[in-house]
């Protein structure tokens, strides 16, 4: 199991019971909601550096004339519509925001049209969402098999040793 899995298995559990609580606001209080979007919107960041290899190379292979690109193709195109979309619930939050803005001293015009935008690419990410993890069902289960395995999480020395037992 590399690190980096482990690395990405957390963090994405992270950033999703995060998305959960933001999608519901009145449960959290509009505080919470905010920072803990904007936090979020941090945490995606890292998430697309994480990802960033996959990124260059599925981008690479679309434009040299899609080869072997299957289940790739839809997961590529549904992954920028996901980040699209996150960055219209940011810019939009961020317009109809009444904690973190003001923290900063700042005052943004009020316009409805930014509220409207918020819930509705909020309510286009929830569905985006369940496709994405759909999408990526099987790397999440073998991550967490892998994780929670316990032959693998002892060490390689126990391991030869134990093979050395079996072998005798
Ligand atoms: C992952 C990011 C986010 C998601 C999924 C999200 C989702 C939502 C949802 C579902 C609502 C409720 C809409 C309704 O009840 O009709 C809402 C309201 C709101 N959001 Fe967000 N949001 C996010 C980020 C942000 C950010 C970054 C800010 C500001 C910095 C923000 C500020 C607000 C405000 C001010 C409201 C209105 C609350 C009210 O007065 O009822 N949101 N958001």
């Amino acid at each position: 199991m590399s690190k980096t899995n482990r690395t990405k298995l957390l963090l994405d559990i992270g950033t999703f019971v995060a998305f959960l609580v933001a999608m519901d606001p009145r449960t959290s209080g509009i505080a919470i909601h905010e920072w803990l979007a904007t936090a979020l919107g941090a945490t995606i960041v890292v998430h697309l550096l994480l990802n960033w290899n996959w990124i260059v190379e599925i981008t690479k292979r679309l434009f040299a004339k899609g080869k072997g690109l299957n289940g790739a193709r839809t997961n590529y195109i549904l992954n920028w519509l996901l980040f699209i979309d996150g960055i219209l619930i940011m810019l939009s939050g961020i317009m109809i925001s009444e904690s973190v803005v003001p923290a900063f001293g700042l005052t943004l015009p009020m316009n409805f049209a930014w509220r409207s935008l918020h819930d509705l690419s909020a309510n286009i990410s929830l569905l985006l969402m369940g496709l994405h993890l759909t999408l990526h069902w099987n790397w999440i289960v073998n991550t967490f098999k892998r994780i929670f395995s316990r032959r693998e999480s002892r060490p390689v020395t126990v391991l030869a040793m134990e093979s050395k037992e079996v072998k005798a």
